[in-house]
């Protein structure tokens, strides 16, 4: 099955903002989580089927510092850090494996510390063409 994209900044965001002052991005842009715990994007992933599938998120953290973030798919929540990148515009991705329902499914991911998540530019259903790559 080709990946899928869905970019960040057409998810929907609670306690964030789309923004795209850090070059590398995919689309038109990036969310820039509010620095607090509980902001989210929330993607709607379609899957042709139901079974296991791999889901990528592409991040970047210019700090040092981990930001740790809830995975929810259909509400069972999983959590991945998502720690320093080196620079805000160095964007690099977490992969998951999950189980989809077929037909629409909620993945949300929540920023679980204070500092908020890190910046999100995309998640991808499916193996991405290259790591790294904008597909
Ligand atoms: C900086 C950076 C933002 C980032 C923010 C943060 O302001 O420019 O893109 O989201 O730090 O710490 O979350």
């Amino acid at each position: 099955q080709a990946a899928t994209t869905y970019e960040a900044e057409n998810a929907t965001v609670s306690q964030g903002v789309v923004e795209s002052n850090h070059a590398g991005y995919s689309g038109t842009g990036f969310v820039n989580y509010d620095n607090t715990t509980g902001s989210y994007v929330e993607f709607a992933v379609d899957a042709a089927t139901a079974g296991p599938a791999t889901l990528t998120l592409r991040y970047a953290n210019g700090t040092t510092v981990n930001r740790p973030m809830t995975i929810a798919v259909n509400g069972t929540a999983t959590t991945r850090d998502f720690p320093g990148t080196g620079a805000w515009t160095t964007w690099q991705e977490a992969t998951l494996t999950t189980t989809l329902n077929a037909g629409t499914n909620t993945v949300r991911a929540t920023a679980t510390t204070a500092n908020g998540g890190p910046n999100l530019d995309r998640l991808v259903l499916g193996t991405p063409s290259s790591a790294g790559t904008p597909v």
